[in-house]
């Protein structure tokens, strides 16, 4: 429904491209998993790194860290997860499937229809019958069972650790990175010297056992997480104002700017504040930045107020201090935490979704991604125009080496040149380099090659004719940032 893309189409094309898999396919799948393919992995690899250079690498005050996914058990009780990390759901009596409470009604539901001899109809989620104006009471699965009161199911995956199978032995694998960063709170503290305000950033897997997974790859049951949790120091003020609550302005506009950066359309992004009414338990306030999905509007990332929640709790569970001296005020302080929390996943879904167009060209559909090129899988493919001959089929070879050092390049021969232009802007490839006879010139017809090979860039489609030599400088250039029309205009259009 976003408008301009289907789920269904998304997915087709992820399959079709090897972008995304649906795990264990060959038993059937999971539903609640999937695996990132060739061109999925660079993409997801590419959107993590921008993370981590514009928060890392570029901030002064953030630090990385990669905790382990496995850890002690008193941590998800010193959090809340094991008390509070949990959704109700409901079971039907008669197929024994298991709903989110709030699911039934949001999805298509069966009706045997006591108006028409009891056929069956499948009726559209929170609409009555058209026949008997029955609106659902039964499953809307089976449309047979009665459903049971809601309980609250934990959506802790459990394990054990170590090889005896006892209570003793119980931990989780971890629903949420945060709490890797604050159990190493004072290492990082005491390893890196630092000083109020400060971040520690960290990107790696969760799990979750939702009840509903479901929209392709925007809730899954394993996922990775990219989270900062950035604590501040609760005596300051900033313009008169607690300092924790304007870090968390400036955070909520920094992450919603950060989407908009790597090309997401203004138009398809918004900020949503939670009610009090809906804050996690140990939030003080929230904000979403939620994206126009194909399923509607959802959230992409959360920016929490967290406080002095977390550091007290494990403060008080492990027994070890957990605070900042203060220099100047001459006392300790527990640090309050602003956290913005984002998904990778999701945010290599909301990046494939905006960057998909159709366009129609000389009569045919044309499909591209139009990813920023920092997220683009691939950055340059080098085409052969011709591959019966043997010196382009070099030449384009080399290329290929020389460019794949500092970029993602590809080499391809398997179709004319037109189907493999539109193969690469399928999947997003910002530019294609062509080798072509006046390249390498003909030798039984004594004619010299001019060493240029010609550049077609992926949104525009215009070509232009430049040196071999230079081609490491003009792409230096334009991964850069450089403007194409920029960079074009200093080179002859090359014919399309
Ligand atoms: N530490 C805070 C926290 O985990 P959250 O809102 O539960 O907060 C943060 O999760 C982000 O993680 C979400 O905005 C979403 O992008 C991603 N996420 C959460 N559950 C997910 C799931 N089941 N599948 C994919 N991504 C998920």
């Amino acid at each position: 429904m976003s408008g301009d893309v289907s789920m269904d189409a998304i997915v087709s094309l992820c399959k079709r491209r090897g972008f995304v898999f649906q795990s264990s396919e060959i038993y059937g799948g999971t539903g609640s998993c999937w695996d990132y393919g060739p061109l999925g992995v660079e993409l997801k690899n590419n959107v993590k790194r921008a993370w981590w250079r514009d928060n890392v690498h570029l901030r002064p005050d953030l630090v990385g860290l990669d905790a382990s996914i496995l850890m002690h058990a008193s941590v998800w009780k010193a959090s809340g997860h094991v008390d509070h990390f949990s959704d109700p759901m409901v079971d039907c009596k008669a197929c024994q499937r298991r709903f989110r409470a709030d699911a039934p009604d949001e999805i298509p539901w069966t009706h045997y229809c006591p108006a028409t001899k009891g056929n069956r109809f499948e009726i559209p989620p929170g609409e009555p019958c058209r026949h008997c104006g029955a609106r659902r009471t039964l499953c809307p699965a089976c449309g047979k069972g009665e459903l049971t009161a809601p309980r609250q199911f934990n959506l802790m995956f459990k394990t054990f650790m170590g090889p005896v199978e006892d209570e003793a032995a119980v931990t989780y694998l971890r629903p949420e990175t945060a709490q890797g960063i604050f159990v190493n709170f004072d290492n990082v503290l005491q390893a890196m010297r630092l000083k109020l305000p400060f971040g520690i950033a960290q990107i790696g897997k969760a799990f979750r056992n939702e009840i509903t997974p479901g929209n392709f790859i925007f809730r899954t049951r394993e996922f990775e997480q990219m989270e900062i949790e950035f604590f501040v120091n609760p005596l300051d003020t900033l313009d008169g104002r607690p300092a924790d609550e304007v870090w968390h302005e400036r955070w909520i506009q920094e992450r919603f700017a950060w989407y908009g950066r790597y090309g997401i359309r203004p138009e398809h992004l918004r900020l949503r504040t939670h009610e009090k009414g809906e804050l996690a338990h140990y939030a003080k306030g929230t904000s979403d930045v939620e994206y126009r999905f194909p399923i509607g509007w959802s959230e992409l990332e959360g920016i929490a107020n967290r406080t002095d929640f977390d550091l007290k709790q494990h403060a008080r569970w492990s027994g070890r201090s957990l605070t900042y001296y203060d220099e100047e005020r001459k006392t300790h302080v527990v640090p309050y935490v602003i956290e913005p929390s984002a998904g990778a996943d999701r945010s290599v879904l909301a990046f494939l979704v905006d960057a998909y167009r159709e366009e129609e060209v000389r009569g045919e559909k044309r499909v591209l991604l139009r990813f920023h090129r920092d997220l683009a899988p691939v950055k340059v493919a080098v085409l052969p125009l011709l591959k019966k001959r043997p010196e382009i089929v070099r030449v384009a070879g080399e290329i290929r080496g020389r460019l794949a050092r500092r970029w993602v390049a590809t080499y391809d021969d398997t179709a004319a040149i037109g189907r493999l232009y539109r193969r690469q802007d399928e999947v997003g490839t910002p530019f294609c380099v062509t080798v072509d006879v006046q390249t390498v010139g003909d030798a039984d017809k004594g004619e010299a090659g001019d060493g240029k090979v010609t550049i077609r860039e992926r949104d525009s489609m215009e070509q232009i004719r430049v040196p071999i030599t230079e081609l490491e400088t003009v792409f230096g250039a334009l991964f850069d940032g450089a403007e194409w029309s920029a960079v074009a205009a200093r080179y002859p259009a090359a014919r399309s």
